[in-house]
């Protein structure tokens, strides 16, 4: 197999991710903690990086994403972005960083000088203040909404959200307050695809899904878990690139780029992936 170098002259942006929208053109994203893999990355021409707060899952060994600090995700940030000068770079803040303003602006100033071009926080209608404040000096905000992993002590595990009417409604209008508050990006994970097909038609931004069926502008999994060695809990919209796409050298870049194409062609995720 051959593959491309790397494209640093030509990197994502948001504005690059509207234009997919517009286009129809689906994205591509990842989790990554590390240089070595986001090297990989960038030669896959995987479209967003997220350094999510999942590293305290999958590279601390801890139970949850909770124990996770500001200081844990500069470093992470500032480990990946030395590697990838293609994907656009999503950094997350961590539980109880924003949970006041001043936080919320001291946070996402640290996560920024790391390298992040837009911060994910986790939440309804109730972050508006937080995301018009970052807006306002600069910092593009992503809102996770449906199961936020940092909240798994008020869901009592990890289960789908916006099953029921009532849910599906509060979350459409969470969306909404959002994006008049100036939002850049939604991410959706673990609800209805039909409820998450619904949000992408109705917003302008670019909403990127886990677990949230195909048509969402844009996909994201956990590195670990489509490598197939994050193997605690495999969750249902999990597929393993490594081993289930074809890639017969096995190999971490094959997987990368199957994954890249199979989001691209809107063969991933399939039904069996989906809620
Ligand atoms: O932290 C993370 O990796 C995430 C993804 C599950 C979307 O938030």
């Amino acid at each position: 197999m051959t593959y491309l170098s790397e494209k640093s002259n030509n990197p994502i942006t948001l504005s690059t991710l509207v234009k997919y929208k517009k286009t129809g053109e689906k994205f591509s994203c990842l989790t990554c903690y590390d240089s070595s893999f986001a090297h990989l990355m960038a030669i896959a021409e995987i479209d967003v990086i997220l350094i999510g707060d999942s590293l305290g899952m999958v590279v601390q060994g801890q139970t949850s994403t909770l124990p996770v600090s500001v200081a844990d995700m500069v470093y992470h940030t500032q480990n990946v972005v030395r590697a990838n000068s293609h994907a656009l770079i999503m950094t997350d803040l961590p539980f109880m960083s924003y949970a006041t303003l001043a936080d919320a602006v001291a946070n996402a100033r640290a996560v920024m000088q790391a390298g992040a071009n837009v911060v994910k926080i986790e939440g309804g209608g109730e972050l508006a203040e937080i995301v018009s404040t970052l807006a306002k000096n600069g910092v593009p905000t992503c809102v996770h909404l449906g199961l936020t992993p940092q909240s798994v002590n008020v869901f009592g595990g990890y289960k789908v959200q916006g099953k029921t009417d009532a849910q599906a409604e509060q979350l459409l209008n969470d969306c909404e307050t959002l994006v008049n508050a100036g939002a850049s990006i939604i991410l959706l994970e673990c609800v209805p695809a039909e409820l998450a097909k619904k949000v992408t038609e109705k917003f302008a931004v670019p909403v990127i899904g886990i677990g949230a069926g195909v048509d969402t502008d844009g996909q994201v999994l956990v590195m670990h878990d489509m490598l197939g060695v994050y193997t605690k809990k495999v969750a249902k919209f999990v597929k393993d690139f490594l081993k289930d796409s074809g890639n017969e050298t096995g190999d971490i870049l094959g997987a990368f780029v199957n994954y890249h194409n199979a989001v691209k062609n809107k063969s991933f995720p399939s039904v069996e992936h989906s809620f």
